[in-house]
């Protein structure tokens, strides 16, 4: 069946209390015009979480958190539980990133500690996989990305799944695969989550991450198997974000 697609903006270290404008434009535009098209979510940094959810109260807009600790509470210095992302308003979280991936050593194991913390809290997590170029160049793709999934999702799902194909060497610049090889890609990562899960993984959001743009989305989106986009850079500009939702 036909899944309404989910463009989630990932602000990742970007956005000060002045930002709430941005915020303010997206709730805007997508109640205004929008709100038939797609489920919309800004994923701001932690610190503005509570101001963007409390804001967006009431309005067609989710607000969502970008990474959060396996456990409940506890000493884990400038961590953040799933439990205050839903206290704070928090509808979901990006886990498994591959900038957390990289740059905080996160295995798939840790990234399905994340995903089961995300449930417990009554949070959907935005499951991210993607290869490097390297492993892309040697033919690796579809094997690297069935193994994250496999590492980075539990034997039954307990709630709502979003997951994002994300490939490494198209996050940020400018770059993104082929038509062809994104529509491979998300396919075989619906048989799997079918195989694995029955219907429960028909039901399964699919976004794609990486260099989306208002001028690339709407071929993007159009994919079979494509149910939205995780956004970077232009989820910092509200008529970039705005426009590419409209491109569902
Ligand atoms: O989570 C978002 C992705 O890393 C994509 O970032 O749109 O700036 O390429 P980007």
């Amino acid at each position: 069946g036909h899944l309404r697609h989910l463009v989630a903006g990932n602000w990742k270290m970007n956005g000060l209390k002045a930002s709430t404008d941005v915020l303010d434009a997206v709730i805007k535009g997508h109640d205004a015009v929008l709100a038939a098209r797609a489920d919309l979510m800004v994923c701001p940094p932690a610190t503005l979480l509570a101001a963007f959810a409390a804001r967006a109260g009431g309005s067609t807009v989710a607000v969502g958190a970008q990474d959060c600790h396996a456990a409940a509470a506890g000493a884990f210095t400038g961590d953040i539980a799933a439990e205050m992302i839903a206290d704070a308003g928090g509808k979901a979280v990006i886990v498994g990133h591959s900038e957390r991936r990289t740059l905080h050593g996160e295995s798939d194991a840790d990234v399905r500690a994340k995903a089961e913390a995300a449930w417990r809290a009554g949070l959907f997590p935005i499951v991210c996989v993607g290869e490097t170029r390297a492993e892309r160049d040697a033919g690796h793709a579809l094997a690297i990305v069935a193994r994250q999934i496999a590492g980075s999702l539990p034997d039954s799902l307990p709630g709502d799944l979003v997951v994002a194909y994300e490939p490494v060497w198209a996050i940020g610049t400018g770059l993104t695969p082929t038509v062809a090889d994104v529509a491979e890609m998300h396919g075989a990562i619906r048989r799997q989550l079918v195989e694995r899960y029955g219907g429960a993984g028909q039901a399964v959001r699919l976004l794609y991450g990486g260099s989306v743009k208002p001028s690339n989305a709407a071929e993007l989106m159009a994919i079979a198997d494509v149910n939205g986009a995780l956004v970077g850079g232009a989820s910092l500009v509200a008529d970039d974000f705005l426009a590419i939702a409209k491109a569902c």
